[in-house]
This record gives structure tokens, sequence and C-alpha cells, in this order.
């Protein structure tokens, strides 16, 4: 049975794509089956994210529509065996693909992954709702900046009307220079005004920024972000025992009116 974990933030552009890719990434290089399911449907870009946009011949909202079966859709990492990718659609109709229809592509998935990481779109809007639909595990994205952490406090509230098993925080795009200066919040501090159990720090990046901007294909940074991934992917696999505490074990407390 896969651990299917939503990764969300609220607000767009945090890094959720990002993280989905290389936390997948590093979660494959640990041993374990990896699918990537791109839930931004309209806004797709996990493939290019990965380097896989020219392998693309189906997509979610062909697997919806029964054009193909699902293992069509699924494109193998041509560098990472263990990382597979189901990528979503950039047709207009976002109403194409329901909750349900996401919960019976995870159905199908769960038997052969052990990890289905779902990319959220961004907003609190219908798409939302049908990327957690189906999760049993949230991981809430957002940087340091006041905004990306009001979002991501609401997404958390909103998280808690969902059956899921845990909650983390991962704090995206740290510089540790700033923060020595007391011009940004740390992720400690970031994690703890959100009451949540904070998974991974991941710092600022000129490789991924540069990547981003020319390239595309994300598995090509060096720098020490790689790190932080790999930690990351080392505290979401120990996690695994988790799974059978009661909700509310990684502690949302919400405060009122957040
Ligand atoms: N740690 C980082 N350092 C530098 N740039 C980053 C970092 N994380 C994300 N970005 C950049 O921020 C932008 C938005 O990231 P993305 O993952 O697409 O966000 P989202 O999926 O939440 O909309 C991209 O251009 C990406 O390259
Ligand atoms: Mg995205």
């Amino acid at each position: 049975m896969a651990r299917r974990i939503v990764i969300t933030s609220g607000k767009g552009g945090v890094g959720k794509t990002t993280c989905s890719a290389l936390l997948g990434a590093e979660l494959a290089k640990l041993g374990a089956r990896v699918v990537l399911l791109d839930c931004d449907v309209g806004l797709n870009n996990l493939d290019l994210a990965v380097g896989v946009e020219t392998l693309v011949n189906y997509d979610i909202v062909d697997v919806v529509e029964s054009k193909c079966r699902i293992r069509q859709a699924l494109i193998q990492h041509p560098k990472l065996p263990l990382l597979y990718i189901l990528p979503s659609a950039h047709c207009n109709n976002t109403g194409k693909v329901t909750g349900e229809n996401i919960n019976s592509i995870l159905e199908e998935l769960s038997k052969t992954f052990d990890y289905i990481l779902i990319d959220c779109p961004a907003g609190i809007g219908m798409q939302f709702h049908n990327a957690v639909f189906g999760a049993s595990e949230a991981i809430i994205v957002t940087t340091p900046h006041l905004i990306a952490v009001r979002d991501a406090g609401k997404v958390a509230h909103l998280l808690c009307g969902y059956n899921l098993v845990s909650v983390g925080l991962v704090v995206n795009r740290i510089r540790n220079d700033l923060i020595s200066k007391k011009f940004m919040l740390s992720s400690e501090e970031i994690a703890s005004s959100l009451d949540l159990k904070l998974l991974g720090t991941i710092h600022e990046s000129d490789q991924i920024t540069a990547v981003s901007s020319v390239y595309g294909n994300l598995f090509s940074i060096k720098d020490n972000t790689i790190l932080d991934f790999q930690k990351l992917a080392k505290n979401v696999h120990l996690c695994k025992s988790q799974e059978i505490l009661p909700r509310g074990f990684w502690g949302i407390k919400r405060k009122k009116g957040v």
C-alpha cells in the first residue's frame, strides 16, 4: 500500500513542484518505488521539472476519459528507474478531473508503488480539494515570506477536514545570511508559529533558479540543496511508522481565526 502524500501550499510559486520532483528523486534513490502525480490540470509543469516533457504521450485527462490505461500514461524516468511520472494536461477544462477520478487512480497506483507524491495546484478551490481528497498524508510547502506562511496556515486549517494521518511542513528558499541579520524567520520559528512538524528546510539555490530558467530539468542541479532534499527524504521515509499514530500526533493545534 503506497503512502499518498499531497504536496500543497495555498500560495503559488513557493516550490511545490520543485519539492515534489526533488523529494521524489531522493526517495527513489533510497530504493522506494515512487510515482509523481501532477494534479495541476491546466498549469501542468512537473514533466518539465523532471525533464520528461518530450516523453509525454498520454496524461491524466486521457486516463480519466479512458483514452488509455494508467500504465500507458506513466513515464519511467530515464535516469532513475524507480521514479515514474503521471503527467497532467494543459487543457483549459479543469473540471474534467474530479476527486473521485484521482482517488481511483491513486487506488490503482497504490498496488505498485511505495510512494505517490501528489503535486497540488495553488489555491484552495476545487482542484485543491480534488488533489487532497485521496491523500493519506500532506506536506505543506511554504517560503519564509509572511504571505506564504499565512496561506500555509490557512491550508493547514483546511486539511483538518480531511482524514490525513499526518501533516508536515517544508520551508523552502531559506537564506541563512538573512536569518542571522533577523531579516528572515528561521524554518523552526515558522514551524512553531504554524504548530506543524518541520520535515525539512530547503535553502535558496541559484542553481534551481538557473536550471528552471533556462533548462527545466531540476535533476541536473548539484549544489548543497541536494543535501537538503536528501535530509527531507530521510525524514519522510522515517515517518513511516507514524502512519498508525492518531491524527494530531504531528501537532496541528489550530489557532482561532487562522
Ligand atoms: N530553493 C529554491 N531556490 C531557488 N529557486 C527556487 C527554489 N524553489 C523553487 N524555486 C523557484 O521558484 C519557482 C516556483 O517554484 P515551483 O516549484 O514551480 O512552485 P509551485 O509549484 O509551488 O508553484 C520556480 O521558478 C523555481 O525554480
Ligand atoms: Mg507547481
